[in-house]
């Protein structure tokens, strides 16, 4: 801490911080167009300008030191500013009253007033360019634009999709998409950060225009118009006068305009964000304090909310009738429901009954479904697709480290100075996440290693790319352990204080040698000693790992291994180390939490502990089942067995995201009652007998907890669509038509409930998550959660983590000489899953209208594929026809297939061979054989695709060049402006 003066009063703050925050802390009120907190200083506006020690300088470029004397009223420091206000000006028509911009929020406003801007010294001058409104949801308006650089900055180095640039020594400099292209047609993802920073009206949502203001909405002559009058007003009455019309009306909007928070729906990073609503229009999605995610997200979170007012939603519960539905009132399809399943239990006992909680619904539904399945029936045969992907990893986790979830937050992977991605395509599956890593990288010296095998984004961006065998992790990775021990290069100190079984675990690594690893992996030993040499030097190593891990017939095994490393390397209970399986869906870490799991209460209680199950059924005032319930997996195996009668799914495309699909089709045929809920009439209703019509999260109350433990609050935008029902309302009455007195009001009563009887979340309640507040558990009663997971030492009896020995085995399904080829599946950035919920935003089905294979350059040399023709996969499950893509981002016989499809789903492909540990599908151990059906045909994704953009990678606006221009003085001293000492320091 350190004093400064700051216009004459003293002030305490931090040395080393920049000094425009210090300003800001103090409550003194400085003009700063282009600085944002979260990019950095970008030095373009020059409206910052202050005297520090009788200097002018820019004070978001200069940092606090010890006795610093600050004026910012000093008549120099106050004209500099004025003056660089002045110019940009000339970049901005100012016509706030009938501006979609003018909602108080909005910078050029907020400044001309603060400046208190009487006239324009410098006129308005259009730039020669149309506006581009070729992308789906946002359009750039280069009359509007400050170039300011905010954009620039965010698209650079923020979300560093490298798209954006502007070219200073262009004689009209404006924002450019890959150097010059139309938005539409560019590398842009459409993450949306760049129109989330913008301080202006240039970069804005398509959904806000005519659509915020009153006035707003007017034809484009009549608007012209309006800004005449406007313009021709200013010049008699100043801007104040001006300036106090458009303040009125922007009042007047927030009466009608509603902004409220709540949490993105699609994956499990957990981005947060105010939704602005005017009735049931979306407005905009405006991220800014987000924990997870300040002011980023990923194209699904900022504009794929079509699907909430999508025609196609269920409004009515729907009945079966031989082979149609009919529309039903709630009461009868309720009272069907319950009378079923009496019946059912009753003929078959309970354990004839299986429940599905959905990995999109909230944490109170996720307890409640549990609660019915344990409470109300009286089964533990209540799972969640976390068995699809995520349990390998937590089953990794549990056995080395004690907890099953991220040992620490995002800003732990941000600090991290090695990453290490295994069977992750982070930047499509958990783009914000991605971000992260990909800013620490590119600016701040992280290293990143990945293996996979395909050659997705981060492949590409790494240092050290592995591109390793399909099923071939856990060799390298135990290899690697082993050279590490046998190097001497381990964390010795580490070791002997925390971590049990080191010597058994020696002796499990004898056969993991480099040369096998090399053999088996198709990694040279060179390069297993630079993986090994670099993870063994960095101070702080953080592994990611996903999908490509888990859905593996060693799943378990391969996430055991990672943990393993990290022991090893000492890489756990310290800031910026450990193990991070990336969870899929929005809330899949909190079904599992919550209980949706077959042999765990809430918090990870296990069903099987007498008093675990006490405290429950004191709780619940019921007696609790004890014998081990089925996951996923076992229910299809138990209904063909004609065990398992019944069952009732909550928010969950089993029909299609399920393993060997034919196969689960088979099962949900011979159901004597099968009831599904959800909000879209899915592939999986088709074989319902009624279908519930529930509400989707931006039609409810609750809480999600997302892939680092975080757990956060979703505030009601919406009251449901006429005729839905969120799902915690309609799982309180199915109980209470089977016999429960369950009397919850709203999801806040049952989170109290959830509180009292799970000590990991002892200390959640909703005060404490109100608006953006968060708690990433365990939370003690007291409220203190633990964002480093494992600070005083490992979830284990004593303390100690523990090293687990592991075997490897081939893969049970290896391509042959009938099916050849290996097929690999995924997500893809702009589609969720099976694409039930984008593929209903119109500007994503346009960008991306369908699944495709991706078949490698030499493949399709070898088989006369060209990307467009049409092909026949057949695998020894079933055969899909799709078209494909040809591209290097996968090798030799290896393909790969997005899961986007409902109607060419990979699952017909995938087998019923699983992780023996958790029974998580073999997804990714799929060998398939390839016929061509039509050599020629259309490309299935449109040339509009990102993919076929060009990027213009360069560090963040380079303002050094705006300031070499001839054109360009310092404002205030008179003097070019070429000192680029005060560099940026982000
Ligand atoms: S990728 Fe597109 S939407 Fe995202 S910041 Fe860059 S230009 Fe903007
Ligand atoms: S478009 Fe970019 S450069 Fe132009 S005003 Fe907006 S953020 Fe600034
Ligand atoms: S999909 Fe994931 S990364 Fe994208 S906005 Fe939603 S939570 Fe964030
Ligand atoms: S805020 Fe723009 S130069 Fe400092």
């Amino acid at each position: 801490m350190t004093q400064i003066s700051i216009d004459g009063t003293e002030f305490e703050t931090v040395a080393g911080d920049r000094l425009i925050d210090a300003i800001n802390h103090a409550g003194v009120h400085l003009s700063q167009v282009c600085y944002h907190p979260q990019l950095g200083p970008i030095q373009t506006c020059d409206t910052c300008i202050v005297e520090v020690n009788g200097e002018l300088v820019r004070a978001c470029a200069s940092t606090v030191a010890p006795g610093m004397k600050v004026s910012t009223i000093v008549p120099e420091a106050k004209a500099a500013r004025t003056e660089a206000f002045d110019r940009i000006l000339r970049n901005h028509e100012l016509y706030c009253t009938v501006c979609d911009n003018n909602n108080g929020n909005c910078t050029v406003h907020n400044t001309t007033k603060l400046l208190r801007v009487e006239h324009q010294h410098y006129p308005f001058q259009a730039k020669p360019y149309e506006v581009d409104s070729s992308n789906p949801f946002y359009r750039y308006d280069p009359n509007q634009c400050i170039l300011c650089g905010r954009c620039v900055e965010a698209c650079q180095d923020l979300q560093v999709n490298e798209t954006l640039s502007i070219r200073w020594e262009d004689p009209h400099p404006r924002v450019l998409w890959d150097g010059g292209a139309p938005i539409g047609q560019s590398s842009c993802v459409s993450c949306g950060h760049c129109i989330t920073v913008c301080p202006c009206n240039a970069l804005m949502e398509k959904s806000m225009l005519g659509h915020a203001g009153f006035m707003t909405g007017m034809s484009k002559p009549v608007l012209d118009g309006m800004i005449d009058v406007v313009k021709g007003l200013e010049a008699e009455t100043g801007y104040p006068a001006i300036m106090k019309v458009s303040e009125v009306e922007a009042a007047m909007r927030d009466t009608r305009v509603r902004r409220t928070k709540t949490v993105c729906t699609y994956c499990g990073v957990g981005c947060s964000f105010d939704i602005w609503t005017k009735d049931r229009h979306i407005l905009k999605v405006e991220p800014a304090e987000g924990p997870a995610n300040g002011v980023s997200t990923c194209i699904k979170g900022k504009f794929a909310w079509d699907f909430v007012n999508s025609p196609d939603r269920l409004t009515k519960p729907l009945i079966r009738e031989g082979d149609r539905f009919r529309e039903a009132e709630w009461d009868e399809a309720l009272d069907l429901i319950a009378r079923r399943f009496t019946e059912i239990k009753k003929l078959h006992g309970p354990d004839a009954l299986a429940f599905i909680a959905s990995s999109k619904c909230t944490n109170e539904e996720a307890y409640l479904m549990q609660k019915l399945a344990r409470g109300v029936v009286g089964t533990n045969n209540i799972d969640n697709c976390s068995r699809y992907c995520q349990s390998p990893a937590t089953a990794g986790l549990f056995r080395t480290v004690g907890y099953g979830g991220d040992s620490g937050s995002i800003a732990d992977i941000e600090q991290a100075d090695l990453v290490l991605i295994v069977g992750s395509n982070t930047a499509e599956s958990h783009p914000v996440l991605a971000t992260r890593v990909k800013r620490a990288h590119k600016l701040h010296g992280q290293k990143l290693i990945v293996a996979d095998i395909r050659e997705h984004e981060m492949a590409r961006r790494a240092d050290l790319f592995m591109h390793t065998r399909p099923s071939t992790d856990l060799v390298w990775l135990s290899a690697v352990s082993r050279y590490i021990l046998d190097q001497g290069l381990a964390h010795t100190e580490f070791l002997n204080q925390w971590v049990n079984n080191l010597e058994e675990y020696r002796k499990s690594l004898e056969p993991f040698t480099l040369d096998f690893a090399a053999k088996t992996c198709g990694i040279s030993v060179d390069t297993l000693k630079q993986v090994a040499g670099m993870i063994a030097k960095a101070e702080r190593v953080c592994v990611l790992w996903a999908m490509g891990i888990t859905q593996h017939s060693n799943g378990s095994d391969s996430s055991t291994a990672i943990s393993n490393l990290l022991l090893v390397t000492g890489n756990y209970m310290r800031p910026g180390t450990g193990a991070y399986p990336l969870r899929g869906h929005n809330n899949v870490q909190g079904a599992s939490d919550h209980g949706a799991m077959p042999n765990m209460l809430p918090g990870y209680q296990s069903a099987d502990d007498p008093e675990v199950r006490a405290r429950f059924e004191s709780g619940w005032g019921v007696g609790l089942p004890s014998t081990k319930g089925l996951d996923n997996h076992e229910m299809v195996e138990a209904i063909h067995e004609g065990k398992l009668r019944s069952m009732y799914l909550c928010g969950e495309e089993m029909s299609i995201v399920d393993s060997n699909a034919n196969f689960v089709a088979e099962a949900f045929q011979k159901l004597d009652f099968f009831v599904v809920q959800d909000i879209f009439f899915s592939a999986t209703c088709r074989f319902a007998d009624v279908v519930l019509p529930a509400s989707p999260s931006l039609e409810k109350e609750g809480t999600f907890t997302s892939t680092e433990r975080r757990v956060q609050r979703l505030h009601q935008v919406f009251e449901p669509l006429e005729g839905s029902r969120p799902d915690w309302v309609i799982i309180q009455d199915v109980a209470k038509r089977l016999g429960a007195c369950w009397k919850y009001r709203n999801p806040s009563e049952i989170m109290v409930e959830i509180a009292a009887l799970t000590p990991m979340f002892a200390g959640v309640s909703y005060t404490r998550l109100e608006g953006y507040k968060s708690l990433q558990w365990p939370v003690a009663a007291n409220g203190n959660d633990q964002p480093l997971l494992y600070t005083k030492g490992f979830h284990f009896p004593d303390g100690k983590a523990h090293l687990f020995p592991l075997a490897w085995h081939e893969a049970p399904e290896q391509p042959d000489s009938q099916f050849d080829l290996h097929l690999n599946n995924g997500r893809l950035l702009e589609h969720f899953h099976e694409g039930n919920l984008t593929y209903r935003s119109p500007g994503i089905h346009a960008k991306t209208p369908d699944t495709f294979v991706e078949v490698s350059l030499e493949l399709a040399r070898e088989r006369g594929i060209e990307s467009g023709s049409l092909v026949q996969l057949t695998s020894r499950r079933g055969r899909v026809r799709v078209r494909a893509l040809v591209t290097d981002r996968v090798q030799n016989g290896q393909l790969y297939m997005p899961m986007n499809s409902t109607e060419r789903p990979v699952n017909l492909l995938t087998g019923s061979h699983v992780d023996p540990v958790t029974h998580t599908p073999a997804y990714k151990e799929t060998a398939v054989q390839m016929q061509v059906l039509e050599p020629h045909g259309e490309s299935p994704l449109p040339r509009i695709n990102h993919r076929f953009g060009h990027p213009t990678p360069q560090k963040g606006v380079e303002v050094e060049r705006k300031w070499k221009q001839p054109g360009y003085r310092f404002p205030g001293n008179g003097l070019i402006q070429i000192d680029t000492a005060q560099v940026q320091t982000k």
